[in-house]
């Protein structure tokens, strides 16, 4: 089948293994994310894009539990579920791999693998079993250049380091996993490399989010894109239909042509007549990101 086929088959199929409605996250007096409605899908990538401040991290914080939405549904695998802490997004098999990947340098591979969920045997830690679980996993992940599981972390390059991280996040048969700027610190060709694994979690069968800054990023492995503008969801699109200026666009000023937020005057809840709001009307305005 040729790869077009497979990828606009992939995105037209079925019902989102994670749907949110209505999500809002505020953080004292700040309305940090306001009615947002999320869907990622199993077998395909989601990218999450947005300027600084957008919200990302609080989304998906709200998705992992560690910082739980104030309100709104969430739903996994077609059940509404209530997800207040990061042990209940696991047991779902929700993980996000952060910036800072929390990678103990002075251990090898096998030992971040398994860091914290070690498998043991009466008692004592069942390091075949484990290595060999490592081995199967880097193999699926078609993961070729760690020459060996036993190798420390300190000595692996950051495109390698990235791969672990992304490893350990799915030893324990998961089924969404976020991953936050993956490749923000790599060179080119290390860049290359983690988003070739990107698509293969996808092709494995996973939902992945991957949150980018960088479009090439996106529109290389992406299925789907997500903008959030200012705490709300400007657009969800599938990659096919949209031009990169177009996604610029979005990100910059929340709408581009008939795609995006509609201006305050144009909702139905405000009475046509009504001047719009300053904050509307002047894009230098609704520009402002840090609040
Ligand atoms: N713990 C917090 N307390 C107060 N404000 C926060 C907190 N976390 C995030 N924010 C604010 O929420 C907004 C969105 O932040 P964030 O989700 O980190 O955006 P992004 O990841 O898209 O850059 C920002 O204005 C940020 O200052
Ligand atoms: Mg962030």
């Amino acid at each position: 089948m040729p790869a077009g086929a497979a990828e606009a088959a992939a995105v037209d199929d079925g019902a989102p293994l994670l749907r949110l409605r209505d999500v809002n996250k505020s953080f004292g007096p700040v309305h940090v994310l306001q009615d947002v409605d999320f869907e990622a899908y199993s077998g395909q990538v989601t990218a999450l894009v947005g300027d600084n401040g957008a919200g990302k991290s609080t989304l998906i914080k709200g998705i992992a539990g560690s910082q739980p939405f104030d309100s709104g549904d969430y739903s996994f695998a077609g059940q509404s579920v209530h997800i207040t802490n990061p042990k209940q997004a696991n047991a779902l098999g929700i993980e996000v791999v952060y910036q800072d990947l929390a990678l103990c340098d002075n251990l090898d591979i096998v030992d971040n693998l398994f860091l914290g969920r070690e498998v043991t045997k009466r008692g004592l830690l069942d390091e075949s079993t484990m290595e060999q679980r490592a081995t199967e996993t880097l193999a699926g992940l078609s993961v070729r250049t760690v020459k060996s599981i036993r190798q420390v972390v300190a000595s692996l390059s950051g495109g390698q380091r990235q791969t672990v991280a992304i490893a350990r996040a799915v030893i324990w048969n998961s089924k969404l996993v976020v991953l936050d700027e993956p490749t923000a610190a790599l060179g080119v060709a290390q860049t290359d490399q983690v988003l070739r694994l990107v698509r293969q979690l996808a092709d494995n069968g996973l939902a992945v989010v991957l949150i980018s800054h960088n479009l090439n990023d996106v529109f290389q492995v992406a299925d789907r894109i997500s903008v959030l503008y200012l705490g709300r969801m400007a657009a969800h699109v599938k990659k096919a239909d949209v031009k990169s200026n177009q996604v610029v666009e979005l990100i910059t000023t929340g709408r581009s042509g008939d795609i995006g937020l509609r201006a305050e005057s144009e909702t139905n809840d405000v009475p046509k007549e009504l001047p719009p709001t300053p904050e509307a009307a002047d894009p230098t305005t609704t520009g402002e990101v840090d609040r």
